[in-house]
């Protein structure tokens, strides 16, 4: 089996995001959220779940550190509730709010652990969704805001921020197909929050960077590889399409190349108004590229599905994920190698990766969930495959650290290296987070069967 080492300065973590996690949602001053508000409404979570509770970190934050100190992880991602912060989305700072996250990163740091933070990661404060929320530039401005207010604070022992998280979830399954918060559906909304969403990232990189010496500042982002179903022209013509809305879309504004020119030709007169300078903001140079990858996606031609006409497929024969999600690591090497080679936006870091399974039950303290360790090692080697072939990826984050709130499928699905029981709050670290510590300490691609 491969052991192919990697540069000490390898980054390896895990991720997770404040809504997902935290719970404590009416505590200390924090304000609502379009999630709070969305998973209160009947019907839109699985099982009615919400994140009220969730693993409940606000209050087990350190017991949370010292499981990462027991993975031994080098850098913890996590992200910063907005309505914890500002409860009103600007003006009135919560300073509760930011003394949590002052304890959190200090703890972080005691431990020797990289905190590396997300600022936006869907949980939009209510009163900004009530005014228009990211279909309004003033939520582009309000991000800003919040940037400035969280990088005052924590800008001197933090280093490494990430502005928004996936913008194609942000705006295609919140305001386009009503999947997440807010819930709407309506693709004029949808391309409008993603002009705003991108134009919120390129306001806050200089923000980022007016409070913190040596930052490193990126956006994380949700490539994904695109495959026609089939080898008719129209379905290959389909694939192209999709390729525009799901990667090319942010990456070539963020490169500076402006919109697509098909994707704002398919867009026509949803395309929202692009001030001066909205384009040059917007590919304010970055320092990394975060990439968040967990599958491809097979796409046909479908002339009914307005704007883009295009459908997902399935691939029966191919591995699945418990979130349905075809397993594919190949399909990774190549996204990676294309991300180089077509953008080049610097080195890449793994934001997020990994995989959903029906875990059993613990058993004397034990989850054992080898399908879980298998995906991540073979992402891994399909990293190992990138880099070989010149992809600068120089870090990697499992999602997630623990079981928890997995947005619209609530806490059915779990992504953890740690299982949680939801009732108890008690974490047990499984099967495959005991393997990633050691890939973490060999600083290299272990084995699993060894
Ligand atoms: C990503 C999200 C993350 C998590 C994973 C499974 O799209 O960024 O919060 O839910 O999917």
């Amino acid at each position: 089996m491969s052991e192919i080492t990697l540069p000490d300065e390898f980054v390896w973590g895990a991720a997770t995001a404040a809504y997902q996690i935290e719970g404590a949602v009416r505590e200390d001053g924090r304000g609502e959220s379009i999630w709070d508000r969305f998973s209160h409404t009947p019907g839109k979570i699985a099982n009615g779940d919400t994140g009220d509770v969730a693993c409940d970190h606000y209050h087990l934050w350190q017991q949370d550190i010292e499981l990462m100190s027991q993975l031994g992880l080098g850098a913890y991602r996590f992200s910063v509730s907005w309505p914890r912060v500002l409860p009103h989305g600007w003006g009135q700072v919560n300073a509760a709010g930011l003394d949590f996250y002052e304890r959190l990163v200090d703890g972080l740091l005691a431990a020797g652990i990289e905190p590396w933070i997300t600022l936006y990661h869907w949980d939009l404060p209510v009163r900004l969704d009530d005014a228009g929320g990211w279909t309004s530039r003033d939520t582009a401005k309000a991000l800003a805001e919040f940037a400035d207010v969280v990088t005052n604070r924590l800008g001197d022992r933090v280093k490494h921020w990430l502005t928004v998280n996936e913008p194609w979830v942000i705006s295609v399954l919140g305001y386009g197909l009503g999947i997440h918060a807010p819930g709407h559906r309506s693709w004029r909304e949808a391309v409008a929050a993603a002009h705003h969403v991108m134009l919120g990232h390129g306001w806050t990189v200089p923000v980022i960077r007016s409070h913190v010496s040596e930052s490193q500042v990126g956006i994380a982002l949700n490539p994904t590889t695109i495959y026609p179903g089939s080898d008719l022209e129209r379905d290959l013509e389909a694939s192209i399409r999709e390729d525009g809305l799901r990667n090319r879309l942010w990456l070539d504004p963020l490169a500076g190349r402006d919109y697509p020119e098909d994707m704002v030709e398919l867009f026509g007169d949803l395309m929202p108004e692009i001030e001066p300078g909205d384009m040059e903001a917007i590919a304010a140079p970055i320092d990394f590229l975060g990439v968040n990858y967990y599958s491809p996606s097979y796409v046909v031609d479908d002339p009914g599905a307005a704007p883009l006409r295009v459908r997902g497929v399935d691939r029966p024969e191919l591995e699945h994920t418990a979130m349905g999600w075809i397993v594919q690591p190949a399909a990774f090497t190549e996204q990676l190698i294309r991300l180089h080679t077509d953008y080049n936006l610097g080195p890449l870091y793994i934001t997020e990766n990994g995989a959903a399974c029906d875990d059993p039950f613990p058993d004397e303290g034990f989850v054992a969930d080898p399908r879980r360790t298998r995906y991540l090692h073979d992402h891994l080697e399909a990293i190992l495959e990138a880099r070989s072939a010149g992809a600068p990826v120089e870090g990697y984050f499992a999602w997630s650290l623990m079981d928890n709130f997995e947005w619209a499928e609530g806490f059915a699905k779990r992504f953890g290296l740690v299982h949680v029981d939801f009732a108890t709050q008690q974490r047990i670290i499984k099967q495959s987070g005991r393997w990633y510590g050691r890939v973490v300490e060999a600083n290299a691609l272990v084995d699993p069967a060894v």
